[in-house]
């Protein structure tokens, strides 16, 4: 694997918006080949558009393994190789457990438990023949803390942390990287994702008294990535400055 972010082949999923879309301009800027996975084929289109010749958008559903599949043979199959898995795409239709909003669960379980998974599933056997290769996947504040309206989403947080390490650990021989990313309130679509009102509200008010740009979260990225071969960063939880919580 060459080191830095220049000429390495970045598959990122949820690209089509907020994190993922800022990961992809900034190591697109950096020298990166990226390709780019979300459902909204259109929005993916007119990043790579934008990107040039560094992007590529293939539309991908992260709740369907064998698309998943699909988005990382594309890159190989593309560009010989696969440098870093960015299993990023996530939902967050926050609400309390009382509500009993079972469809909501299993969509952040799909999304952003099992959307990780097939993540993983299908760049591992990729990165073992190349014996390089880099796990970035995203958890969030609320995979290390839990509050009322987020118990279902921080689960599936403290999921993709809790895989992360294992993962960190089985990946040894193959000589992979494996890093969480842990934002804090930063300004996105994410809010979109919530039905619950109440739930809305105390998201929508966070984000407009202490959120931050997506480009922090590029920069993260950008720190693990750039990062000699035999340094692994394994954990980033950064937050807005003025986020107390
Ligand atoms: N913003 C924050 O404050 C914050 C804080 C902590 C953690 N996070 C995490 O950061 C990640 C990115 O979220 P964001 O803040 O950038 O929100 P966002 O702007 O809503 O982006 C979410 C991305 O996930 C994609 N996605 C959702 N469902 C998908 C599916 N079934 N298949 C493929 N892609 C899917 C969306 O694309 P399509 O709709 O086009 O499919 C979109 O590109 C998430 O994992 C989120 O939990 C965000």
């Amino acid at each position: 694997m060459s080191e830095g972010i220049s000429n390495k082949v970045v598959v990122i999923t949820g690209a089509s918006s907020g994190l993922g879309e800022a990961a992809a301009r900034l190591l697109a800027a950096e020298g990166a080949t990226v390709v780019l996975g979300a459902r909204r084929a259109d929005r993916l289109q007119t990043l790579a558009w934008e990107l040039g010749g560094k992007a590529i958008a293939v539309e991908t559903d992260v709740t369907d393994r064998a698309q998943v599949k699909a988005l990382v043979d594309k890159a190989v199959q593309g560009f010989g190789r696969l440098d870093v898995m960015l299993n990023n795409a996530g939902v967050m239709p926050q609400s309390r457990i009382e509500q009993l909003k079972v469809d909501e669960w299993d969509q952040m379980i799909d999304v952003n438990i099992k959307g990780v998974l097939y993540g993983i599933a299908a760049a591992l056997p990729v990165m073992k023949a190349q014996k390089a290769g880099h796990f970035i996947n995203v958890s969030s504040v609320a995979g290390h803390k839990v509050g009322p309206g987020s118990s279902v989403y921080a689960a599936t947080k403290f999921a993709v942390r809790a895989l992360s390490e294992g993962l960190r650990q089985e990946v040894k021989p193959y000589n992979i990287r494996t890093t969480v990313i842990s934002p804090g309130a930063v300004v996105t679509e994410l809010p979109n994702t919530i039905t619950d009102p109440v739930a809305a509200e105390r998201v929508q008010k966070l984000y407009a008294e202490v959120g931050i740009a997506p480009s922090s979260f590029a920069r993260a990225v950008a720190f693990a990535i750039s990062q000699p071969e035999d340094v692994d960063i394994n954990e980033i939880l950064f937050r807005p400055t003025r986020q107390e919580y």
